[in-house]
């Protein structure tokens, strides 16, 4: 019923800028958090005013530690599940493939989980699924919980001087406000170092050898995909020492219950 509504909704609303409209999503706000009153008039996706991983369609405050890393972890394993469904291929990135590194879980200290797909995925998923609301139910939120996947239009734009528009989609939890950023690496044909250059509009820029083929492990307890280097890809964004230092961000890695701790307990 929801998802009719909201396609009908969508249909009605074409032809309007930035993400969609607060009165067609919003599920229990009053008022719109989001920021888009201050952002560039070309930018799709706003972020809250409270916090930059959040939604302001859908929540008006940041969750507790507690809340937030449960609330992650759903939002991982439903987008991984989902994806898996459709049969689409997906692989973990940046902050997310350094918490694999360490225990195959997102890095608690960290709200923003990042996902990579090819332009066919991409494509596809913006041809059939753009504001699908998926409604998951799991041993963590009995009542379930519903999970939108909105693609930003501007996706077809492929090289990087569209910098206001640098995610192509959200995977976005419509009770919390929390979403995953969803980039495309796209193949750059003139790219000067050659044709197996893939690159993201937010300025990433890898030879594919280095991301395929795909590694098959788990994450979050969901089957997930990584790239092939990962090791190397981890080194060059965040230094040597993010894969082997045990003190960070107020947390330390508790070999023996084998998470990250925060320092305070
Ligand atoms: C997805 O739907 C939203 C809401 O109608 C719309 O703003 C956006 O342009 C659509 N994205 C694509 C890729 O068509």
């Amino acid at each position: 019923m929801r998802l009719a509504r909201l396609l009908s909704l969508a249909v009605i609303l074409a032809g309007v800028t930035g993400d969609a409209d607060f009165y067609s999503v919003r599920t229990k706000q009053e008022k719109d958090s989001s920021g888009r009153g201050g952002d560039d008039s070309n930018k799709y996706f706003h972020e809250s005013t409270f916090h930059a991983h959040y939604d302001g369609r859908f929540a008006d405050h940041q969750l507790d530690y507690h809340e937030q890393s449960e609330a992650l972890s759903n939002l991982m394993q439903t987008y991984l599940a989902t994806l898996a469904d459709i049969g689409l291929e997906t692989w973990l990135m940046h902050g997310s493939l350094l918490g694999w590194w360490w225990n195959k879980k997102a890095l608690p200290w960290d709200s923003d989980l990042d996902v990579q797909v090819t332009e066919k995925t991409i494509h596809f998923l913006a041809s059939y699924y753009n504001m699908t609301v998926f409604h998951y139910r799991t041993s963590r939120f009995k009542k379930g919980r519903d999970y939108l996947l909105e693609i930003n239009p501007h996706y077809v734009i492929r090289d990087d001087s569209d910098s206001q528009n640098v995610i192509d989609a959200r995977w976005i939890d419509m009770t919390t406000g929390l979403f995953i950023d969803i980039t495309t690496a796209r193949y750059d044909e003139n790219h000067p170092e050659g044709k197996n250059v893939l690159v993201c509009k937010d300025g990433h820029q890898y030879a594919d050898k280095y991301i395929f083929p795909l590694w098959d492990t788990v994450f979050e307890g969901a089957p997930v995909k990584i790239p092939f280097a990962f090791k190397e890809l981890l080194v060059a964004e965040y230094e040597e020492k993010a894969l082997s230092k045990k003190q960070f961000e107020d947390h330390h890695f508790d070999d023996e219950a084998f998470k990250w701790i925060p320092d305070a307990e």
